[in-house]
Order: structure tokens, then C-alpha cells, then sequence
């Protein structure tokens, strides 16, 4: 393992490009890998079997592609997936923990929102969470079934985005919440309507930077860092369909990108075994 080798990150589709951000941003000399899910896209009202199969197929195919350490840019794979990765793959594995510390922290109504999706509120990782987060806040719950196929669609302010979305934030609102957590990786996308929805007496926290900073500390750590010399190069892939996902990640990221096809079904241990890139077409 070399420090010049890239790092891995992946989610179920566009909404991990919230937390690359962060990692470009903290990280702006690191290659970077992304895999956007999107052909299999929501994980979270799938099984954890399903998305423990995804977890581990795209992480095979990142460090096929050489990456030195992987981060999993989804709250739900990381509930689903992120013991099995750590378990089964010799790199470090950053994941996802939703900012209810933080929250509890700066919350002065003791009362705290956070939005997630089903599988990561149900998932052992979250109970876990809360159970060491022990009484310092009232802490509401609410799954948001629908919201990562909006921003997979692109459908950011629209009509009926904001119609779902007020349907599950003015409950919290109602009953106290001055914090809102975004147990999402695609929710942070949706953060400038939640903003105006919730108006500027409610914080709305994410933990795309404090993750960033994770991954700073562990390849430091595994003396894996990248020497700073010239920028870091961002590629991507989908599963999607290639074009239409384009456009949704271009907008997401603020320029026009390059995005691949996952060559990945069936083939990854063949591809593997034979030597062949499967992250084809970069
Ligand atoms: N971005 C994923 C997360 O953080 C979305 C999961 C999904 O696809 O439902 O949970």
C-alpha cells in the first residue's frame, strides 16, 4: 500500500458526493475514487443482506482500482455493511455516524430532529449510537421514505420535493426540535430548502466535514497520506444509466463531470482473478 494510491469512496448514488466534497476539501492533494450506486439506488428499504452484497462488491471493485483506504459515504451501508468491510478488507474503512452528539451538544430546546432512512434508524449502529448518547436530549425519529429518489432525480426545490420534505419536518418542528440531524448523505443536498423551511432559529447539522477529518486522521495514521504536490484527481462511476446520472452529479458537484459505467455484474472476482481493471473507461 502506497500513499499515491487513491481513495475509494461509494454510495448508494449522488448523495456521497456531499461527504466527497468535504474529503476534496480536506484532502485537496488525494486522488479520489466514487462510485454512485444509483442503478441499485435507495439501499434503504432494502434488505441489510442486499446492501451488505452491494458494500462488499463495490469495495472489491475499488481496491481492484488500488484504492488504500475506502469510505462509505451512506448511513444505511454503514449500518448494513461496515463491520463485514472492516472485518474482511486489510485497508482503513471510514463510515458514516449521524451528528447526534454534536446536536446534543448544541441544542438549547432539548429537543433533537434526526432525518434518516428506515434501515439506518433500524440498523444495530444507530441503536448503539443513541444507547451512548445516553439522556441529554429529547431525540425524535423520523424515517423519510421517497426523499433520496427526489435528489437521485435531480428534484432538489421542486413542488413535490418540498411537499415530502414539510411533511416530515414540520412534525419535528411542531414538537420543539431546534436541531435537525441529516442521517442521509443525500439530505445535505436538500439542506437550502430545509433551511428556509425551518427558518434560522433550527440548526441543521451533517457530518460530511467531521468524516472528512477521519479520514485525514486515519491515513495519518497509516502513514497513507499523499505528499502535497499537484491536485488531486476526483473520477467517477455510476451503475446507473451513465448519461441521466451525469447531469444530477454535475449540478451536485458544480461542474461539468466525466462519469462512467459500473462494469461490475457477475464479472468482479473473473475481472479480479485476470487481472482486468473492471472500473473501466478512466
Ligand atoms: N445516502 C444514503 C444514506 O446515507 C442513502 C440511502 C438510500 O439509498 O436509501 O443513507
Amino acid at each position: 500500500m502506497t500513499a499515491n494510491q487513491p481513495i475509494g469512496v461509494f454510495d448508494s448514488g449522488v448523495g456521497g458526493l456531499s461527504v466527497l466534497r468535504e474529503i476534496h476539501r480536506e484532502l485537496p492533494h488525494e486522488d479520489l475514487l466514487y462510485v454512485a450506486d444509483s442503478g441499485h439506488a435507495p439501499y434503504g428499504d432494502q434488505s441489510m443482506t442486499a446492501i451488505e452484497a452491494r458494500a462488499v462488491a463495490i469495495t472489491e471493485l475499488l481496491l481492484a482500482r488500488g484504492a488504500k483506504a475506502v469510505v462509505v459515504a451512506c448511513n444505511t451501508a454503514t449500518g448494513a455493511a461496515a463491520r463485514v468491510l472492516r472485518t474482511r478488507y486489510p485497508v482503513p474503512v471510514i463510515a458514516m455516524e449521524p451528528a447526534v452528539k454534536p446536536a446534543i451538544e448544541q441544542t438549547r430546546s432539548g429537543v433533537v430532529g434526526v432525518l434518516a432512512t428506515r434501515q439506518t434508524l433500524a440498523s444495530h449502529n444507530f441503536a448503539r449510537l443513541l444507547a451512548r448518547m445516553g439522556e441529554g436530549a429529547e431525540i425524535l425519529l423520523q424515517a423519510c421514505p421517497g426523499l433520496v429518489e427526489r435528489v437521485e432525480a435531480g428534484e432538489l426545490d421542486s413542488e413535490p420535493t418540498r411537499a415530502l420534505l414539510a411533511s416530515y419536518v414540520e412534525p419535528l418542528l411542531v414538537r420543539g426540535t431546534d436541531t435537525l440531524v441529516l442521517g442521509c448523505t443525500h439530505y445535505p443536498h436538500l439542506a437550502p430548502v430545509i433551511r428556509s423551511m425551518a427558518g434560522p432559529g433550527v440548526a441543521v447539522l451533517d457530518s460530511g466535514a467531521a468524516v472528512a477529518r477521519q479520514v485525514r486522521r486515519r491515513l495519518a495514521e497509516a502513514g497513507l497520506l499523499a505528499s502535497p504536490r499537484q491536485a488531486g484527481r476526483v473520477r467517477f462511476w455510476t451503475s446507473g444509466p451513465p448519461a441521466k446520472v451525469r447531469v444530477v452529479m454535475s449540478r451536485l458537484w458544480g461542474a461539468d463531470l466525466e462519469v462512467h459505467a459500473l462494469a461490475d455484474d457477475g464479472a468482479t472476482a473473473q475481472a479480479r482473478a485476470a487481472g482486468v481493471w473492471v472500473l473501466e473507461g478512466a
